[in-house]
């Protein structure tokens, strides 16, 4: 018997009938369930728009710069970064934008005349990857933007990886501030060259654009100045380094000699470096206080005969600079050479901290202050720093100092960056003077970040990773107008109990992830959850890069909202902690119930709760008592 064709063909359309209602369902559901890409760009860009596609980065894809736009070194530098990750490429000139495929197009556009200097546009296609900018320096951030893309497993792959997918991405962005910076006190200890490229190289993957350079101290002379040769074998060094905290008595000394500086040849390279990664440094030589080791190479410079020695602990000295002509003759000339260094337009000196006990019994001081008619010390360090300012002035470059150089009247022309709180900073810019906030409580990096029990020794202070992403550099109290004068905020990383390179990353990471977005994110686009989430994948960085790193405050808060029956939330800095807590009284344990929602308040007279982490708490339980 023949089987009967039409039989067969009847089952058949039924069966691909079926078969394509599945495959539609099938792909319905994959379109529904088809998870965007994760962008976890810090700081976080002005727009970005993230679509469901994604670029193949393999071999093959060519850098293309535009042509006669001065783009070479950029285009050898974005070939680095991804050597780094075992992609060799070269970089080609770009002759038609339409017909160019699997490449990354790099290129300054007119057409952006009046977007920011330092603004770009990104955008990631399935064919190719397209980022422009009005100048270099708006392409040095669209590639650190591209760099955040990558995938975390090409960085952790110890083999090579053939490709990686870029997501479809849409990006215009530009900072908020257009001072953006980070400082390093390389006196109190020193780091190397490769170190300081190293924390460039940071700086530069969250936008910073000012690496403030701490290069002279009480403690160590960090720079080669070739006219005073005892700055280098005699102010860089020290007998000895005090162990232990300040305030442990009595004070003991390890004995042993202590210190370096940085040659010009060294200097110029890591200028060079940082002006590839569009970072400026501004060198910080430190006057008329914290100055003692300059003094042991040359006490003439001093009020009293002398002999001076290297500090080998910290704090604020007497023995500063003497107001007289020789010592603006010895600053002038390092300033010269400092200037020949750093081509930036800002030279930074000191000017805090400076005990007045000395100038007040010297009797050239007090002739200075007759015949300059000053009114007071005060009115003198005033007239030392405008002295430097004029003298600065005259080589194009202009002053910066701390908030002290406000006291008996600021330099005509000076820019105070704000410690001591933000009134210094307020006052500047009402003046009409420049600012740069770096106030202790928010922007000082050498506090601790977590509970100080379980942290390695610092000089004091709690400013974890939620305060510094909460400051905002604009005092409320600014006027609108004076508020263009703040330039911006800058952390500060001083190193006396800093020691190690490694130390100084574990300092640094992640609080300047928030400052980076403190700086370049507008006030309404900051978003501490937002945030959370990203540095979170920012860890898988640095966990892949090797670096060492602060995992949070694992503090407790307890938020009371008595309009909703008395019930405590439980909040934390770690992103997605897992908080156990118990309402007897008793400490928690790994056993204990794990907090999902608020708690009711009912019947209940105290919450001890801790975030644990594989089965262990983490630093001491945080305890809340209820009020009956
Ligand atoms: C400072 O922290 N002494 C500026
Ligand atoms: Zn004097």
């Amino acid at each position: 018997m023949i089987a009967n064709p039409f039989i067969k063909n009847r089952i058949q359309p039924m069966k691909l009938l079926f078969a394509q209602i599945l495959i539609l369902i099938a792909l319905l559901l994959a379109s529904c369930i088809k998870k965007q890409a994760e962008v976890n760009i810090i700081p976080k860009p002005l727009e970005q728009k993230i679509g469901n596609e994604a670029f193949t980065y393999n071999a093959e894809t060519k850098i293309i710069i535009g042509i006669n736009q001065n783009l070479e070194t950029l285009g050898a530098y974005l070939v680095t970064q991804l050597s780094n990750i075992n992609l060799k490429s070269e970089v080609q000139y770009l002759e038609d934008i339409n017909s160019t495929e699997n490449a990354f197009i790099i290129q300054l556009d007119r057409r952006l005349d009046d977007f920011d200097d330092e603004g770009y546009l990104l955008s990631v296609d399935r064919k190719k990857i397209l980022l422009e900018a009005k100048t270099i320096k708006g392409l040095v951030w669209g590639i650190q933007s591209f760099l955040q893309l990558i995938p975390v497993k090409f960085f952790e792959e110890e083999n090579h990886m053939e490709s990686f997918s870029v997501p479809e991405v849409y990006i215009k962005d530009k900072p908020r501030f257009s001072y953006r910076g980070m400082h390093l006190d390389v006196c109190r200890h020193m780091f190397s060259v490769d170190f300081i490229k190293k924390y460039l190289d940071i700086m530069a993957y969250y936008k910073f654009n000012t690496f403030h350079w701490h290069l002279t101290e009480d403690q160590g002379w960090r720079i080669e100045i070739k006219k005073y040769p005892k700055l280098m074998s005699v102010a860089a060094y020290r007998d000895s380094t005090l162990i232990g905290h300040y305030r442990d008595q009595p004070h003991t000394f390890d004995g042993e000699r202590y210190g370096g500086y940085y040659t010009q040849e060294e200097i110029k390279e890591i200028v060079q470096y940082a002006s590839e990664r569009n970072i400026t440094i501004i060198p910080e030589i430190e006057m008329p206080g914290h100055s003692v080791a300059a003094l042991a190479a040359y006490p003439e410079l001093a009020c009293t005969d002398g002999p001076f020695r290297t500090a080998t602990t910290w704090g604020v000295f007497e023995d500063v600079y003497c107001p007289k002509e020789n010592t603006f003759v010895f600053l002038e000339d390092v300033l010269s050479e400092v200037i020949d260094m750093f081509p930036g337009k800002y030279i930074h000196i000191g000017g805090d901290e400076v005990p007045k006990t000395n100038w007040k019994n010297c009797s050239d001081c007090q002739q200075l202050i007759q015949s300059e008619s000053l009114e007071n010390e005060d009115g003198l360090q005033s007239y030392f720093i405008k002295r430097i300012e004029k003298f600065l002035n005259s080589k194009g470059r202009q002053l910066i100092g701390w908030d002290e150089i406000l006291e008996g009247g600021l330099s005509p022309n000076a820019t105070v960056m704000s410690w001591r709180g933000i009134e210094g900073g307020i006052e500047a810019a009402k003046f009409g003077h420049d600012a740069i906030m770096t106030p202790g409580s928010y922007c000082y990096f050498d506090h601790y970040q977590a509970n100080p029990n379980f942290q390695p020794l610092a000089i004091g202070g709690f400013t974890p990773l939620k305060k510094v992403y909460e400051y905002d550099p604009i005092p409320d109290k600014l006027a609108e107008g004076a508020s263009k004068h703040i330039l911006g905020a800058q952390a500060n990383v001083w190193t006396e109990y800093i020691t190690t390179p490694e130390q100084i990353e574990y300092m640094i990471l992640p609080r300047m992830a928030a400052l980076s977005e403190v700086n370049w994110t507008g006030r309404d686009k900051k978003d501490w959850a937002d945030f959370q989430k990203r540095i979170n994948a920012h860890f898988n960085v640095y966990e892949a890069l090797g670096y060492n790193y602060c995992k949070g405050s694992y503090a407790l808060e307890f938020m009371l909202d008595e309009s909703d029956q008395n019930k405590i939330e439980i909040r934390s800095e770690i992103y997605r902690p897992e908080i156990r807590y118990t309402t007897d009284g008793s400490i928690p344990t790994n056993a204990s119930k794990i907090y999902k929602k608020p708690i009711k308040a009912i019947d209940i007279d105290v919450i001890k709760a801790a975030i644990f982490v594989e089965g262990e708490m983490m630093e001491e339980p945080g305890e809340f008592i209820i009020k009956k």
